[in-house]
């Protein structure tokens, strides 16, 4: 399975590289404001931190743009700046002409904001190169999400799309150990989450009960 850092901070994006071989990158309206910088200033940072690796960085065109004839334009304009970089489209129906357009040009297209399995289909059918179905923001509102991915996986085997199945929006290690137990291909997370997934408080504390072995035995 493959990790995601959900973020456009070029700091920390350089941090899970180094620190945990973080595959790719997702980034969003929300994640490109908090960067502090203007939106083709901070998605050209990112470019250039991964520059000859496969790690994807999925780009979010701008969400007023409901059309086909301003969608295209725009997504082929982004896709022009980095091999690295994923056209993300919002999952609408006017998405759907977009993402077969940009498929037969080679341009890759992450369908976002996907909350079922029917629209995860759809994208799938268009030839989206990923789906992201956002589970956080279901379970914020009390919806289970694990059926979801377990759906989503079984219709993409079911008909051998190709598209890789991002569960996005994850919040906790256990959204993350249940869709990789569901054959996702890949989560997209913020480091936080990581982090607090890589801890256990018993690895602490064995750490401190081997110290005071350790201390308490020679070395030679
Ligand atoms: C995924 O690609 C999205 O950027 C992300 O997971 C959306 O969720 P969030 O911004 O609420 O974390």
């Amino acid at each position: 399975m493959q990790f995601f850092l959900d973020s456009a901070h070029v700091k920390e994006i350089a941090y899970a590289i180094d620190a945990f071989q973080i595959d790719g990158v997702t980034t969003n309206p929300r994640h490109i404001q908090a960067s502090g910088k203007p939106f083709m200033t901070v998605i050209r940072e990112i470019a250039s931190l991964v520059e000859g690796t496969p790690k994807t960085v999925s780009v979010e065109v701008n969400p007023h743009f409901t059309t086909y004839e301003e969608m295209l334009p725009e997504a082929e304009k982004l896709a022009a700046i980095s091999p690295n970089f994923v056209i993300k489209l919002q999952c609408i129906e006017p998405s759907f002409k977009v993402i077969e357009a940009l498929a037969r040009k080679n341009i890759r297209v992450n369908c976002t904001l996907i909350f079922s399995a029917m629209q995860a289909l759809q994208a799938m059918r268009s030839g989206a190169y990923y789906i992201s179905p956002f589970v956080g923001w279901k379970e914020a509102n009390g919806e289970e999400t694990r059926a979801l991915v377990e759906d989503i996986v079984t219709i993409r085997d079911n008909y051998d799309f190709e598209t890789q199945i991002i569960v996005a929006a994850v919040r906790n290690a256990r959204q993350i150990v249940d869709s990789a137990v569901a054959g996702a291909d890949i989560v997209t997370a913020g480091l936080a989450v990581y982090q607090e997934g890589f801890q256990h408080p018993y690895t602490l504390d064995g750490i401190q009960k081997f110290c005071q072995f350790w201390d308490a035995t020679p070395y030679e």
